[in-house]
């Protein structure tokens, strides 16, 4: 089975190449590392693995990609970081021939990439490459896929990739089926605002050997790989056991001996593959010597000389001391390091700022909420969603079907399908209806939103749809008229917008 296979039967019931987003489409997609990892594929062609795998996106480190097509050139034109490079680079060639996949028409395309993750120095650049690659080409022909869909074709471009689609903790799930219809990266509701990544960057150079190759090569050659196999089914289990329990102990313990394990199994193969530096060693045995001192502190290493540490918030400041250059990522707080657009009381942008930031100090800024709507005999039905229990405000309330703020160069109805497929795991075609200024103190945290809402309407008849746990707790379907009338005998289920949302909705429709 080839990749355009899997890809035509994913694309089957989309309009693929018929309708083109002139704007482009962008996205963003955190990098990922994995604390037990995938070494290993059954299927070359479609990065099917050996076995099941598990990950931590890494918050606000990843890659944001803007795509267009380009009627004027005869090739692609890559923009990284600003700088335009040339498509004879292994980046370009690599996005080159995933993209060759995806052209209707014999298109070429205009690609930007923002990064904040070193390219190829096994801090999983291309995991958060080509996760924001195919949801940006997703907004780009509007195929409306859901979140498992765009993991399978994320995996197509690199197999760690399928878990980037997703922040938090991911289970790749290996799948059985030979066209990988059944492997693709999940969500896990576990959640753990205390853990610490930190990225102690040895090299940013080019590895050795690439990923792809190393691991071939282990497949093929290293005695010990059916030791690998057997020994990554189990610690899966176990570092799930871990997260349930929140036993950091554990948790370090089966990501750090997975880890060293790989290099192990890798150090076997022939000719041995090794990514360890000196500097490296000297690392670990760092990392070993402050545990021994009774510092809860573990590390994972990639392919490549680099080591991620783990550690809790509690002992940050001692890890912080002891690596002075470490770059900390809290994989948890990934929504609150987002930067949104301030905007000024005419809705004209003023500039950007970091959400949480923004709301504390209570600084205008632009903000969408969605609502979905069916026709019901000649009546409106609204689609409500129930807010996680771990949302940073209005937990637990009752909201319209998604609501989230645009990034800066990102437009409002592109951010609106990408919260709705976040959260909801659908997207529909929206078009705004009208804005409203709102303001009000959050009771129980610190935090005012004062926000000029734009208010986005949609029509889908979905009753059945994969909803983000993280983020949803449960949805219905109400009449437009009753949810208004509930809203005021019962305000206190409500999130403090919805009646404004309401209220513009039927003067409105
Ligand atoms: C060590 O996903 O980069 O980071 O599927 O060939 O693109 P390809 O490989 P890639 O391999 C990642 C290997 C790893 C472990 C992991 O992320 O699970």
């Amino acid at each position: 089975m080839q990749k355009v296979d899997v890809i035509e039967h994913i694309l089957r019931h989309t309009n693929h190449g018929q309708f083109v987003n002139t704007a482009g489409g962008s996205a963003w997609a955190p990098s990922n590392v994995a604390l037990c990892k995938y070494w290993g594929k059954r299927d070359l062609e479609l990065n099917l693995p050996v076995t099941s795998s598990l990950s931590i996106s890494l918050g606000n480190k990843g890659a944001f990609i803007k795509i267009k097509q380009d009627q004027d050139n005869d090739a692609d034109k890559y923009i990284v970081n600003g700088e335009l490079i040339g498509s004879k680079t292994k980046f370009a060639k690599r996005l080159g021939k995933f993209l060759d996949l995806f052209r209707p028409h014999g298109v070429h395309y205009h690609i930007e990439v923002d990064t904040n993750v070193p390219i190829a120095a096994g801090f999983a650049s291309s995991a958060c490459g080509f996760a924001s690659l195919v949801q940006a080409l997703n907004n780009l022909y509007d195929w409306r896929l859901n979140k498992q869909d765009l993991s399978i074709l994320a995996r197509l471009g690199s197999g760690s990739a399928c878990r980037s689609v997703y922040e938090g903790f991911v289970e790749w799930q290996k799948g059985d089926d030979y066209n990988g219809m059944d492997s693709y990266g999940v969500k896990l509701g576990y959640i753990w605002p205390e853990l610490r990544i930190g990225m102690l960057t040895i090299s940013a150079g080019e590895k050795p050997i690439s990923s792809t190759d190393a691991m071939q090569l282990t497949v093929t050659t290293s005695p010990l790989y059916d030791g690998w196999i057997n020994r990554t089914t189990h610690d899966l289990d176990t570092l799930k056991l871990a997260l349930e329990r929140k036993d950091f102990i554990l948790f370090g313990e089966v990501a750090e001996n997975n880890a060293m394990a790989m290099h192990e199994v890798m150090g076997a193969s022939e000719p041995p593959i090794i990514y360890y530096l000196p500097k490296t060693i000297e690392m670990i045995a760092k990392v070993r010597s402050m545990r021994s001192q009774g510092i809860p502190l573990f590390f994972t290493q990639d392919a490549g000389p680099n080591l991620q540490l783990l550690f809790l918030a509690e002992h940050e400041a001692e890890v912080l001391q002891a690596f002075p250059d470490l770059e900390v990522v809290l994989p948890f707080a990934d929504s609150n390091s987002e930067k949104i657009i301030l905007v000024d009381e005419n809705d004209v942008e003023i500039g950007s700022g970091e959400k949480l930031a923004a709301h504390v100090q209570g600084k205008l800024h632009r903000a969408f909420s969605v609502v979905i709507l069916r026709d019901r005999e000649g009546r409106l039905e609204v689609l409500l969603q129930q807010r996680s229990t771990v949302k940073y405000h209005s937990a637990n309330l009752w909201s319209n079907t998604c609501c989230g703020h645009p990034r800066p160069g990102e437009d409002i109805i592109t951010a609106a399908n990408r919260r709705l497929r976040e959260e909801m795991g659908f997207g529909v075609e929206l078009k705004e209806v009208g804005k409203f200024h709102y303001r009000s103190k959050f009771l129980g945290v610190d935090l005012i939103e004062n926000e000029i809402d734009h208010v986005l309407v949609g029509f889908s008849d979905l009753d059945d749809f994969l909803f983000n746990p993280s983020e949803v707790q449960s949805f219905c379907w109400i009449d437009l008229e009753d949810l208004q009338q509930d809203i005021k005998s019962s305000p206190q289920k409500y999130t403090v917008w919805l009646p404004q949302v309401v209220d513009l909705l039927l003067q409105e429709m």
